[in-house]
């Protein structure tokens, strides 16, 4: 048997509250990709029990499947034993994955499938606990039922976390790919917290603070014009980069009264040792507002940044004309 026959076939492993079988499989988007991602000898751990532990063990997975129900694993071991599909590789705890994790502390997963309860907290902790720290880099989350608000609000908050890359949308699941360390430090340093789980606004500066991660050495200072909209006073993920508002006293936000007060706010803090300039898409209204302002620091300093999201001017060295009024040079480094 196969992947594509068992899809086929439908088996109603499970029961509904009147004891009938139950076909609650995961849907066939996900069953296919786990066809394609587990390959034998797959170090894979689910959490809930069904159609999905058989295609574990059709593709030879070392699979681990945490679920409370005893005599749905009688069913899937009998329906795998009917089927000539080894069970070998298969193993089981039974129990609630709340109760059972914690006491796992599994490593190097390829895959970890989340369905087993989706009652509040339960995919957290199944993530929390399984995939956190279990999942190697480069290996494969699948969130199942991110049409409920769990598995939904478990999604958003990956979507904006620097270690995970949402891989595949499907039709009510979530593929994330691990990409590096799952930190799960203060609140500061979750964008989905900072930013009240708006996701449009926590992905962009996602995509930011990787970008400033890479051009701007850690420890510099840099000056921050964000209209005052993205708490950068509390990103924690920053770490030393040190965003400055251009304005004395104020915030991140605030209006200078015109285009010199801009200029020399920008030497002043030039002059304490702020290395960058950034302007943040909330305050992309400054080009149009403080014309000279940003036209002088396209001419004095590089633009080594730019897109949707935010410009980057450079700081620490002054352009200076060539003799023949020709192309623009880097001069003094301060
Ligand atoms: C939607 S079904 C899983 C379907 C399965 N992935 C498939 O493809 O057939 C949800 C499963 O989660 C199990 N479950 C419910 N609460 C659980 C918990 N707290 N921990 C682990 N499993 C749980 C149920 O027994 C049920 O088997």
């Amino acid at each position: 048997m196969n992947v594509d026959e068992l899809l086929v076939e439908r088996p109603m492993l499970q029961r509904d509250h009147l004891g009938q079988p139950a076909y609650w499989a995961v849907a066939e988007d996900v069953a296919k990709l786990l066809d394609q991602t587990v390959v034998p000898g797959s170090r894979t751990l689910e959490t809930g029990a069904g159609i999905s532990t058989v295609i574990f063990a059709l593709k030879g997975a070392e699979h681990l499947c945490v679920v409370p129900d005893a005599r749905l694993v009688d069913r899937i071991v009998a329906f795998c034993r009917d089927r000539g599909i080894s069970t070998d590789k298969l193993s089981f705890e039974v129990g609630r994955s709340e109760d059972v994790l914690p006491r796992l502390h599994p490593v190097d997963l390829d895959v970890v499938l989340i369905d087993g309860g989706h009652a509040f907290p339960i995919p957290f902790l199944d993530w929390y606990y399984a995939a956190r720290t279990g999942l190697r880099s480069g290996g494969t989350l699948v969130i199942d039922d991110i049409q409920l608000w769990t598995g939904h609000l478990l999604s958003d908050f990956l979507r904006c976390e620097p270690g995970w890359r949402l891989s595949h949308e499907l039709v009510k699941s979530s593929v994330f790919e691990k990409t590096g360390n799952a930190f799960l430090g203060d609140w500061t340093a979750q964008l989905f917290v900072i930013f009240d789980g708006d996701v449009e606004k926590a992905l962009r500066m996602k995509n930011s603070v990787s970008d400033l991660r890479t051009l701007i050495p850690d420890g510099s200072p840099f000056i921050a014009i964000d209209d005052g909209q993205l708490m950068l006073e509390h990103l924690g993920m920053l770490e030393q980069r040190r965003p400055l508002p251009l304005l004395e006293g104020g915030g991140h936000g605030g209006k200078p009264a015109d285009d010199s007060a801009a200029v020399r706010n920008l030497e002043r803090l030039r002059a304490e040792g702020a290395k960058y300039l950034v302007i943040f898409w909330p305050a992309f209204w400054w080009f149009d507002q403080y014309r000279d302002f940003v036209a002088g620091l396209g001419q004095r300093f590089a633009r080594v940044a730019g897109d949707d999201d935010m410009v980057v001017f450079d700081l620490r060295v002054e352009l200076v004309a060539s003799s023949d009024g020709g192309d623009r040079q880097a001069g003094t480094v301060k």
